[in-house]
């Protein structure tokens, strides 16, 4: 069975692209087949992270004009890139119905995939709620700011009244150590239990590191730079076997793969 795997954060530019890129990268080193659907639509940017040229993208599914064949790109790592469209502005605002269709299309790919990583839009619009609830685990990435912290707990919020999700993951990005990544996780915690029912679960960190600004620049995974700074990928590895072991939790969601 695949494990679907919702990247989502609330408030954007906390980096939510690159943790779905280096760890769906990471878990295809380590020889699992692995697929990336960019759902942040009309502002796709998966597939410059991953130096893709994108010929095809969402918008072709959903017109009629494409089949989701033409849409996966593979990329050298062996990942399985479904790009989300950029600059195409009426994918900013797709329905509901739309939406199904592009869940739907992936039992295309079912039998070829063991993990399946969705990169959410930010904030807590229908298409990032619908989208987190339609996988098995969602990732909410945090850094430790006020703003992130308010985003992160609304869109939980929203998450929980409308898909009565119960269980979510948090990564902490951009921290200066542990113990600030922990402070930060404690925080949260503290704010999330005060007024939902909602277990958070704390998968892990990452380090604020220039190698992951270059590593989009250069448009290269940090997680296969060969001069990369061992620190950053020994705590990505953590992350991705953090994901691995988290239980789903229940909702009253269409899912992926007709879960
Ligand atoms: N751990 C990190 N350390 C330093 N910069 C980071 C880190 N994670 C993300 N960034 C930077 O933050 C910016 C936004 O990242 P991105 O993955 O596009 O975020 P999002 O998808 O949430 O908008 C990028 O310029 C990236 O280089
Ligand atoms: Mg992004």
């Amino acid at each position: 069975m695949v494990d679907t795997i919702a990247i989502a954060s609330g408030k954007g530019g906390v980096g939510k692209t690159s943790l779905a890129v280096n760890c769906a990268v990471k878990l295809c080193l380590d020889k699992k087949r692995v697929a990336l659907l960019d759902a942040d639509f009309g502002l796709a940017n998966a597939h410059i992270m991953l130096d893709q040229k994108v010929s095809a993208s969402i918008s072709d599914l959903l017109d009629g004009t494409g089949k989701i064949d033409k849409l996966i790109h593979d990329t050298p790592s062996g990942l399985k890139l479904i790009p989300g469209g950029s600059g195409v502005l009426e994918l900013m605002n797709i329905d509901s119905k739309k939406r199904w269709e592009v869940i739907k299309s992936l039992d295309y790919i079912e039998n070829e995939i063991d993990f399946l990583f969705v990169d959410t839009p930010a904030g807590a619009s229908d298409s990032s709620v619908e989208f987190a609830a339609a996988c098995d685990k969602i990732i909410i990435v945090l850094v430790g700011e006020p703003t992130s912290f308010m985003d992160a707990y609304a869109f939980i919020k929203a998450l929980n009244f409308e898909k009565k999700v119960e269980r979510v993951s948090i990564v902490v990005n951009m921290a200066k150590d542990a113990k600030d990544a922990n402070n930060s996780f404690k925080s949260f915690q503290k704010i999330v239990s005060q007024f939902l029912d909602v277990e958070l679960i704390n998968l892990g960190w990452l380090p604020n590191s220039k190698l992951v600004a270059g590593s989009i620049l250069t448009r290269k995974p940090f997680i296969l730079n060969s001069n990369g700074d061992a620190q950053l990928n020994a705590r990505l590895s953590e992350i991705v076997t953090n994901t691995e072991r988290v239980q789903s939790f229940q909702t009253n969601s269409v899912r992926f793969f007709d879960k």
